[in-house]
């Protein structure tokens, strides 16, 4: 680490004798400094300066930015709390979320695809449904915004919710352009960011040559091109851009998907030229057959064919599940594949005690990557069995020193596929799966028709514990800026914390008591001040993070929001999973009404939260937050926090696409009448719930009163 920092030129001089030029490029220099060692600090875990020399920067910027108040920089460090710009691009929520894509692996799962599409549209057989056929690119996606006609910001996916401001790398990008001319007002175009296989390997040479980093594979180097904090470095590396969506759009592009395209092609955007329409199944497969023989030489990394329904009235009305659209679906290529020797078997134990099987492998190449550990699922896929215990690979077992052949799937993690007998050493062994918590030596049980095996010990498991706390301070729970995976093991291995609650004591125990986290290696006055403040911040907290941080098993991020819109409030939460019972009663039948929540998932949420060990950690951890409701998905729809029940027959949509439609709208759609009910929805032939509702005094209309009332009549 250095010692004292100061600018070269004027750094000594006492602020009050400094000219104006000499100020504002100090000031500009000070921004810079403390950008870096910002991003050293939070995002690198590697300080590069003393906490002394960043105090002694962040003082000196103040007392010129006091002299010269008109010199103050609009990203002035002073203004910038603890790692605010950590993370060094600003953050962007998107107009509209930027959604991702289910999978399909073979042809029948492209049939499926079709057949719930006119299933959820309730179209007769022998109706045509076009969808559009094109290559899915292997690169990162960006969303441009213009506004009348310019550019004005470009962000990356991020979360989806909430991106990176790459506005000023991607305007480097040259078929980005900056202007349109007849675009409607307000255009967000969507497309991918992409290297071609010649200029990667150009600039991996290039690299290469510099003694600078080398990249895996150009989908990686796209995304550490673009995502470079000096845009200059962006501007140097050959990027390219391929339109295929849009997000927010004042006015529509086109009537439909493929027209779509043509327009933004129109606009000035490259779209693919492999994109055509099909009427079925049967063409998506061939064309995804001609693209997969053409692939190779392409020029450019693709992963799959992504079909989309053509019809835009038709997409609208399929709309979305939780993070994928219902009209569209990416059919992937085969992955690749490469033998290797399997060295040795590992167990990790997860938040919720499950053992999962880890194989550590002889470092193999697949598909440009460097893999050297893949997961093994479970102890029944070890031995060749199936969930449905059904032989796998016929049946062949996985042992230690076995060659194996590993294969990615997109970004996940690697996988075995199968094993090569002829090649096993004469003394391999089965493997013999724990019945032991290998880290906290509880029994490991494996229940009736669950796959996996589940250690026991609960909170007196550390492995449980410390990945229940980094799940508590991930990106999507708490997020809490300095408090990483790193600290939180540390702080766990020394009795610092052991709940999530506990991390909210740690200013009072540890700010100016006889132990001091100031004084911990690794830590200072300036970096402690900053942890205790970030935690503080995240002391308010919305509902949804609250409900996904718990780590129940089977409630991600996106069945935490369910949850949270549903019940509006902790309280609300608290009360009905408390009062719940598994399988029965009506606050059982009001969760598993909530469109996305299965029994299993619900049965998860209401076990947790009556299981005294951990309600007790949950409700001290509420007892330090305030908790902030969830905002209704559309406020200003008429039908917003409404219960809703169809009853009779629907005869301009199919039950499903009107309980999402109205979900989508914030209604709450129920599967029976009761007090609560706001608007029953009767089509021909209701029954006793027209009549149950009539005696309530429940407001009834009929299919198309409904449409008029949401405004899709
Ligand atoms: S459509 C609402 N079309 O694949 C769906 N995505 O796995 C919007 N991608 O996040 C995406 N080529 O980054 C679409 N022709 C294509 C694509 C494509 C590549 C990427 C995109 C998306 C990811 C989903």
């Amino acid at each position: 680490m250095s010692g004292d920092l100061q600018h070269p030129k004027t750094g000594h001089l006492p602020v009050e004798s400094l000219s104006d030029a000499q100020a504002k490029a100090e000031l500009a220099w000070l921004a810079e400094q403390l950008t870096r060692a910002n991003l050293a600090y939070h995002r690198d875990d590697a300080p590069d300066i003393s906490d002394a020399a960043y105090d002694a920067l962040k003082q000196r910027n103040l007392a010129i930015e006091a002299a010269f108040p008109a010199l103050k920089r609009a990203d002035s460090p002073s203004d910038q709390v603890g790692g605010a710009v950590a993370e060094g691009f600003g953050k962007v929520q998107h107009a509209v979320r930027m959604l991702s894509l289910g999978n399909a692996f073979d042809d029948d799962d492209v049939t499926a695809f079709d057949v719930s599409i006119r299933k959820y549209l309730g179209l007769e057989p022998d109706a045509v449904l076009t969808y559009s056929a094109e290559p899915k690119i292997d690169g990162l996606s960006l969303s441009l915004r213009y506004e009348a006609g310019v550019l004005v910001q470009a962000a990356t996916r991020g979360d989806g919710a909430v991106g990176e401001n790459v506005t000023a790398n991607a305007r480097t990008i040259s078929d980005i352009p900056e202007t349109l001319t007849g675009a409607p007002d307000v255009l967000e175009v969507r497309g991918e960011v992409y290297m071609s296989h010649a200029d990667f390997a150009a600039l991996n040479e290039k690299q290469a040559a510099a003694g600078g980093k080398t990249f895996a594979n150009p989908r990686n180097a796209a995304a550490g091109s673009l995502r470079q904090l000096d845009a200059e470095i962006t501007k140097a590396r050959p990027l390219r851009f391929f339109a295929y969506a849009w997000g927010d759009v004042s006015a529509p592009l086109a009537e439909t998907q493929s027209g779509a395209i043509k327009r933004l092609a129109q606009l000035g955007f490259s779209t693919n030229a492999l994109t055509v329409t099909c009427d079925g199944p049967d063409a998506m497969i061939a064309h995804y057959k001609r693209i997969e023989e053409q692939r190779a030489t392409l020029g450019y990394d693709i992963d799959g064919v992504v079909y989309k329904v053509d019809d835009l009235a038709l997409q609208r009305r399929l709309g979305f599940r939780s993070t994928t659209p219902r009209w569209a679906i990416a059919h992937k290529f085969p992955a690749e594949l490469a033998w290797t020797r399997l060295d040795a078997i590992d167990i990790q134990v997860g938040r919720t005690g499950a053992l999962s099987p880890v194989a550590r492998l002889n470092p193999v190449t697949v598909g440009g990557v460097v893999v050297s550990n893949a997961t093994l699922h479970n102890e029944d896929y070890i031995a060749g069995r199936g969930g449905d215990g059904q032989p796998i690979r016929e049946g062949r077992d996985i042992r230690v020193g076995d060659w194996v052949q590993v294969y990615r799937a997109g970004d996940v993690i690697p996988k075995i596929k199968d094993v090569d007998l002829a090649r096993r050493p004469a003394d391999a062994v089965p493997y013999a799966f724990p019945d032991l918590c290998p880290e906290c030596g509880s029994d490991a049980i494996r229940e009736e028709g669950d796959a996996v095996r589940r250690c026991t010990g609960g909170m007196i498991c550390p492995a449980q514990a410390v990945e229940k706390l980094k799940h508590f301070v991930s990106r999507a729970a708490f997020d809490i800026e300095g408090l990483g995976a790193k600290q939180v093991e540390q702080f766990y291995a020394d009795g610092w914390i052991a709940t999530p609650a506990d991390i909210f004591t740690l200013r009072a125990r540890f700010e100016g008591g006889m132990q001091q986290l100031k004084n911990r290696e690794g830590w200072g006055e300036k970096s402690a001040s900053n942890l205790f403040d970030a935690i503080d911040d995240k002391r308010t907290i919305p509902l949804n993070r609250l409900i996904f941080s718990l780590g129940i098993r089977h409630v991600g991020e996106s069945s935490a929001a369910l949850l949270a819109n549903h019940y509006g409030s902790w309280e609300a939460f608290e009360a009905s999973m408390t009062a719940a019972t598994v399988g029965e009663g009506p606050e059982w039948e009001d969760l598993i009404s909530i469109d996305g929540v299965g029994a299993v998932m619900a049965a998860s949420v209401v076990t947790t939260m009556q299981q005294d060990a951990e309600r007790a950690s949950i409700d001290r951890l509420v007892d330090a937050l305030k908790v902030e409701d969830a905002v209704a998905v559309a406020t200003d729809s008429p039908v917003a926090g409404k219960t809703v029940v169809f009853t009779g027959t629907l005869e301009r949509m199919t039950r499903a696409e009107a309980k999402a439609r109205a979900e989508a709208l914030g209604a709450k759609v129920s599967g029976s009448v009761s007090t609560k009910t706001d608007i029953l929805v009767a089509g021909p032939g209701a029954g006793s719930k027209a009549k149950k509702a009539a005696e309530l005094g429940i407001a009834t209309m009929d299919e198309d009163a409904w449409l008029a009332l949401i405004g899709a009549a």
